[in-house]
């Protein structure tokens, strides 16, 4: 094979040296977890047809050895305007080098499968981007690239489960089953990937203190040691009148070794609520104060590393099970396989059956029924859970990613952010709550010490180091968040050409930073503009700010080389900004429709254009 440099092998440790190459490789890059939830269906899918197979985040594989993989599945979701997601995004600048000879990946067979929305321009842009490359790069494609989306009314498995059809037939044409042995049916359960060892001495502390409170020197705090950060400030910022309860939260890191810039996130780790970890072990027959150790059953299943050993049961299932988020088809196919009630059991086929998904979409999806709720739904099933399939059948909760507010250079060792509390009715009787917002929320400081694991990573942001670049920053409603880090970092720095525009509904509901911005606009420090959707008879937005504006707007970006930046909720914002700014190139540049866009997509591209979006 040929073989650059760029190749050059990794070197998988000796531990791992002996082990045979499994034959059937997953790789997925997931930001939802929806990727990975299809990533370990093609896993289960492949252990009942007696085919060894892993499931691996693409940047947890050492990519090097990609040349040595005789057959790849891909599964890579598509994030807000065409982004990979965040853990492929080394992948991602790996296999677009530009070095990497055209026959590198000529032994490999592959498949990719996208996930992505079509309310989105750049419709599963990854997936498709990739599967160029890889034919590129001497791969054989199995099939063409499958093309989940959101958007349709059975969500991506209306795309997946034909695709997997076709799918497996190539498969199996390349790595038959020996014969004698047929396809594990679906309702016999698969092993689970623990066990799940329960003890008998009398309950003690949880050996958890992963957490670093302060080390010297500092570490810097990650997903797997995250700061204990002390929360110093929960305070409502909306006003009594407003829908919407939006908190201004922050925290102390003193002594952390966290450091970030304007445009970076905090990751935050929230847990459920007591409550729901009260009548989840209820319905399940499980002793909260129960303590045990976790073993893996096989050796492709590595110790989830959130979790102390040994663990009570209370702290699986408060900090490490997602009982409230909505389940996916796989929780039902699991369920129904290990159901001993023939009434609930027929259900749970059903559910779980490709006849039954237009079903589960209207029992499941569409209302947001959570895994708990289902689980009460069911109580003979739900009690007959073996221990052990927790961890099978409840996917991990995952951190959430919030835009910072602060810059340490305006407030020292400390970290704002702005958190709208995600709250809203569905059929369902009871209000569904976002999980992270709802539980910061209702962390009051007041009441005596309260900390919350978080750490920093870089966002989606990056703003310009050069004194002289003027920046113009279109912030709607939580959308102000980083511009109000980046503001304080500029104006700290002595950067002037800072262009603000904040979208809100009403000035005394919910107009962030008030007072905070006019006395920088006193000072000369920024431009603002504002729009107020609701506090006259026609809707004023900040794109029609931007437009009324796009004199300054084109000359800033023009002459004077300015960044622009758009964060915000994705739903049609962005869309609407993107063309309110090409409409202003046009009336102020005088360039072309095409032109327009021409001149939109080169500012993407060298990063003059940037946005963080959020649902
Ligand atoms: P509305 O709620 O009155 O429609 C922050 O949420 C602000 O963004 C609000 O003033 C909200 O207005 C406004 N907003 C809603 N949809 C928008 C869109 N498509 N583009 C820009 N702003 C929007």
């Amino acid at each position: 094979i040929a073989c650059s440099g760029s190749w050059v092998q990794g070197s998988p440790g000796r531990r791992d040296a002996p082990m045979p190459s499994p034959r059937l490789l997953v790789l997925f890059g997931s930001q939802t977890g929806t990727a990975q939830d299809v990533s370990e269906r093609l896993g289960r899918e492949a252990r009942r047809r007696h085919l060894e197979c892993r499931v691996q985040a693409l940047d947890s594989y050492p990519v090097a050895n990609l040349i040595n993989e005789p057959l790849v599945i891909f599964v890579c979701a598509t994030t807000g305007q065409g982004d990979p997601p965040d853990n492929m995004k080394s992948f991602w600048r790996f296999i677009f080098r530009k070095n990497l000879p055209p026959t590198s990946l000529c032994q490999m067979d592959f498949a990719v499968l996208g996930l992505g929305d079509s309310s989105y321009a750049k419709f599963n842009f990854v997936a498709k981007k990739l599967h160029r490359r890889l034919l590129q790069l001497g791969g054989a494609a199995l099939l063409p690239v499958c093309l989940g989306d959101d958007q349709h009314e059975l969500g991506p498995d209306a795309a997946i489960d034909p695709w997997l059809h076709s799918l497996w037939e190539k498969v199996l044409e390349l790595l038959p089953v020996p014969l004698g042995l047929g396809v594990i049916p679906p309702e016999v359960p698969l092993p689970s990937k623990f066990t799940l060892r329960f003890l008998r001495e009398a309950p003690g502390p949880d050996s958890e203190e992963r957490h670093v409170a302060g080390t010297d020197p500092p570490s810097p705090p990650s997903e797997l040691q995250p700061f204990l950060a002390p929360m110093v400030a929960n305070q409502r910022v909306t006003g009594p009148s407003h829908f919407q309860d939006v908190r201004l939260i922050e925290f102390d890191i003193a002594g952390s070794g966290i450091s970030f810039v304007a445009g970076d996130v905090v990751l935050i780790q929230p847990e459920n609520t007591a409550r729901h970890v009260q009548q989840f072990c209820q319905v399940l027959g499980l002793d909260p104060d129960q303590r045990f150790v976790l073993q893996p059953r096989e050796s492709g299943s590595p110790h989830p590393e959130r979790l102390p050993q040994p663990c009570s049961v209370r702290h699986l299932v408060s900090k490490y099970l997602d009982v409230a988020s909505v389940p996916r088809r796989s929780f039902f196919e699991l369920l129904a396989c290990l159901s001993p009630h023939a009434l609930e059991r027929e259900k749970l086929l059903e559910l779980s059956s490709a006849a039954g998904q237009e079903a589960l979409h209207e029992y499941c999806t569409r209302p947001r029924r959570t895994a708990l709720e289902v689980l009460s739904d069911f109580p003979h099933t739900a009690a007959a859970v073996p221990p052990d399939y927790l961890l099978d059948l409840i996917p991990p909760i995952r951190p959430r990613a919030f835009s910072i507010a602060s810059s340490l250079l305006a407030r020292p060792a400390r970290l704002q952010i702005l958190v709208a509390v995600v709250q809203y009715q569905t059929r369902l009787k009871e209000p569904r709550r976002g999980l992270c917002s709802s539980w910061l929320a209702s962390l009051d400081p007041g009441q005596g010490p309260v900390r919350v694991p978080l750490w920093v990573r870089p966002g989606g942001l990056a703003f310009p180091q050069t004194p002289d670049t003027p920046v113009i920053m279109v912030g709607p409603g939580t959308g102000v968040a980083p511009f109000r880090a980046a503001v304080q970092e500029r104006v700290a720095q002595g950067q002037r050409g800072n262009l603000l525009f904040f979208g809100c509904r009403q000035r005394d509901q919910d107009f962030y930073w008030e007072a905070e911005w006019t006395e920088l606009e006193e000072r000369g420090c920024l431009t603002l503009v504002t729009a107020f959707s609701r506090e006259q008879e026609q809707k004023v937005y900040v794109q029609h700010r931007l437009r009324e504006r796009g004199p300054l707007v084109w000359e800033l970006l023009d002459r004077w080389g300015a960044c622009f930046y758009l964060a915000g909720n994705a739903k049609y914002m962005p869309a609407d900004v993107s063309a309110a700014l090409t409409s202003v190139f046009q009336e102020e540049g005088g360039l072309s429709g095409p032109d327009a866009a021409a001149y939109l997509a080169r500012l993407q591209r060298t990063q003059r254009f940037q946005t963080e979006t959020w649902a």
